[in-house]
């Protein structure tokens, strides 16, 4: 049986979040900037909306499922928010945000099959719902809906999309496989995570730069950024996993860690583990979780995790990552898009969601 739709979750003004609005200190360029970012959300979301739908009547339930549930929109504000450098948000730009977010969906379905996460955006995964198969077509068909968008945009959009896809694929391929015999663990991990989700960050990030026709020097600066800040957010992804909060976060604690998927905070124990006996013990307690499953112990030895030394330096490179994005931002004009994208740094390794 299908479940209800969910109502969107993303309630709060993602511009307000992202600091444009702040009164005392936003210009009325900031304003109107903070004005055409929030007016291009709302016509992404009926875009998505209407991108989502199918004649096929469990294609139209299960594509917009996940969509439905909440999300950020990350991606689409960063593709408003780039084409601030140029012209502006128009139609090209809007359908690029929302083939952007399409395949960000995409990728969510296939991903929870994967990492067998039990849920998302704080509903039951479609693959909870409706098993493997389903997810994975209607990823399939999200990746279609998405192509069909992005040819109407031309051959720039279409190379930039295939390329991006393949990255996101091997990021995901990679992190399946493992390091190769002799490769350093955590400069493999970093790099999973450069292609599985800094790729389309980036992507996000240059579409707005090329369809607003801003000069072409910003969309390398812009894809750096993007880069850095995919990196950035997915290591504080990796401390949300170990969170208790799920009403927060959406997903249950320690999910990728219950699934045997690399984080970093594993990664450095693990080498710590090489040469402390307590770490080693704590490793030792995780390992036996993940083989045997939920129990007290092994949601101890996560809550132990979470408060261990090698979370916080995840952290601590999280903001790493952040700040050398900031810095990619130099040949970038002072104004509303820099300070807006200088703050959306911060808030991508402040939150908790
Ligand atoms: C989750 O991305 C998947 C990753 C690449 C880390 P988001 O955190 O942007 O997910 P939503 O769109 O807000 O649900
Ligand atoms: C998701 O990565 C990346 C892609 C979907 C390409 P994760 O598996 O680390 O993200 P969450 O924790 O499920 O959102
Ligand atoms: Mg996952
Ligand atoms: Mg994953």
């Amino acid at each position: 049986m299908s479940p209800a739709v969910p109502i969107a979750r993303r309630s709060k003004s993602l511009s307000a979040q992202f600091g444009l609005t702040e009164r005392i200190f936003a210009s009325s360029e900031d304003r109107a900037t903070a004005a055409s970012v929030e007016a291009g959300l709302e016509l992404v979301e009926e875009g998505l909306l209407r991108e989502l739908s199918f004649s096929d009547s469990m294609a139209d339930v299960t594509s917009r499922y996940l969509m439905s549930a909440g999300g950020k929109r990350v991606r689409p504000m960063l593709t408003l928010l780039t084409a601030h450098l140029g012209s502006g948000v128009n139609p090209k730009v809007l359908r690029a945000a929302e083939a952007i977010e399409i395949t960000h969906l995409a990728s969510l379905y296939h991903d929870d099959v994967m990492d067998e996460a039990e849920k998302r955006r704080g509903v039951p995964s479609a693959q909870t719902v409706w098993g493997n198969s389903v997810a994975i077509l209607t990823g399939d068909l999200l990746f279609a809906r998405a192509s069909k968008l992005i040819a109407s945009l031309g051959e720039r959009a279409i190379i930039l999309q295939a390329e991006t896809f393949e990255r996101l694929v091997l990021g995901q391929l990679n992190e399946t496989a493992g390091p190769d015999e002799g490769e350093d663990h955590i400069e493999h991990y970093i790099d999973v995570l450069r292609n599985k989700t800094g790729s389309l960050i980036a992507a996000a990030g240059q579409m707005g730069v090329v369809f607003s026709d801003a000069a072409p020097e910003y969309e390398t600066a812009v894809m750096h950024f993007g880069e850095r800040i995919g990196v950035a957010f997915q290591l504080v992804d990796d401390v949300l996993d170990l969170s208790p909060r799920s009403d927060e976060t959406g997903k249950l604690a320690g999910t990728d860690l219950r699934a045997g998927v690399p984080t970093l905070p594993l990664l450095h124990l693990r080498r710590r583990a090489e040469t402390d006996s307590e770490s080693a013990d704590l490793l030792a307690r995780l390992d036996r979780g993940i083989e045997s499953g939920d129990s007290p112990e092994f949601t101890a030895a996560i809550e132990e995790l979470r408060r261990h030394q090698v979370t916080a330096d995840t952290l601590a490179e999280a903001h790493r990552w952040a700040r050398e994005a900031v810095e990619a931002l130099a040949p970038l004009p002072n104004g509303s898009v820099k300070k807006a994208l200088v703050r959306f740094a911060d808030v991508m390794v402040e939150r908790s969601s």
